[in-house]
């Protein structure tokens, strides 16, 4: 079977028409995966993935994380499910995950259990496309820099409650430091930004916060992104090694739960 797909915008996303039975085909996994890092995120509408299905589908596509129950993290901000629940803020921002390891996560799969009835929409930003349009001085300007990403410092930028307690558990999460602009192994460069970017090593302060700030909101403009309007049962498929995230905020009683799967790196940040 091939897959029916159709672009939802012209930088970043694909809707995919299909039932939950059709994507359980080694095939089909390997022609998504091909799509998604193409497109970078992949759109089924009100797909209604059972958790199985969702970590068979993952296990088709990639090397599954271990994490949650069998596969499935639930992303909630309620805290009798999730008791890291405040730090859930930080995904309010414009982010990557796994800025704190050498090798980022590939890709996850989320599904869409029980919505906020306000706010909760996710956004995604093409970083590949954004560097490609980058003015040509631009690019050169970037050659060769390096950020530093703190976890304390997207905690801090997020909000959450500067606890003693929480700033022993953010300090405990080593600073990285990696290169501002990443050459894949395909070749193909994005950027690594978001709100875990602290400064660019060597370059004064106010220099640092005004570049970082400049490209974050040259990434996120709306020609490279993709604003998710949840339905129940929508599964999304994002790659994070290129395109950044955000949820819209939404309130901690809100109810809001979502299944996560998460595909294990591949490839260290270069
Ligand atoms: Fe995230």
């Amino acid at each position: 079977m091939a897959v029916q797909a159709e672009n939802l915008t012209p930088t970043i996303g694909s809707q995919v028409f299909c039932r939950p039975n059709d994507l359980l085909d080694p095939v089909v996994g390997g022609q998504l995966r091909q799509l998604l890092v193409e497109r970078g995120v992949l759109v089924f509408r009100a797909l209604h993935l059972e958790d199985e299905q969702q970590v068979q589908l993952a296990g088709m596509m990639g090397k599954l994380r271990p994490e949650g129950q069998k596969g499935i993290f639930k992303v909630t901000l309620d805290n009798e499910v999730n008791a890291q629940a405040e730090y859930l803020k930080g995904s309010f921002l414009w982010h990557m995950d796994g800025t704190h390891d050498d090798v980022p996560v590939f890709a996850s799969l989320l599904t869409g259990r029980k919505l906020s009835q306000v706010g909760g929409q996710t956004g995604f930003a093409n970083s590949y496309a954004a560097y490609e349009a980058l003015p040509r001085d631009m690019k050169v300007r970037l050659e060769g820099l390096r950020v530093v990403h703190s976890f304390e410092v997207s905690m801090m930028r997020a909000d959450v409650g500067r606890t003693d307690a929480n700033v022993a558990y953010w300090r405990s999460i080593p600073e990285k430091t990696h290169s501002l602009v990443w050459t894949h192994q395909c070749g193909r460069k994005s950027l690594v930004i978001g709100c875990h970017a602290s400064h660019v090593v060597g370059m004064n302060r106010e220099e640092s916060d005004a570049l970082l700030a400049e490209l974050l909101e040259w990434v996120t403009q709306p020609q490279f992104t993709y604003w998710h309007e949840w339905t129940p049962g929508d599964l999304l498929i994002w790659d994070n090694t290129g395109v950044l995230h955000r949820a819209e905020p939404y309130p901690f009683d809100s109810g809001r739960v979502m299944h996560r799967t998460t595909l294990l790196g591949e490839e260290a940040f270069a």
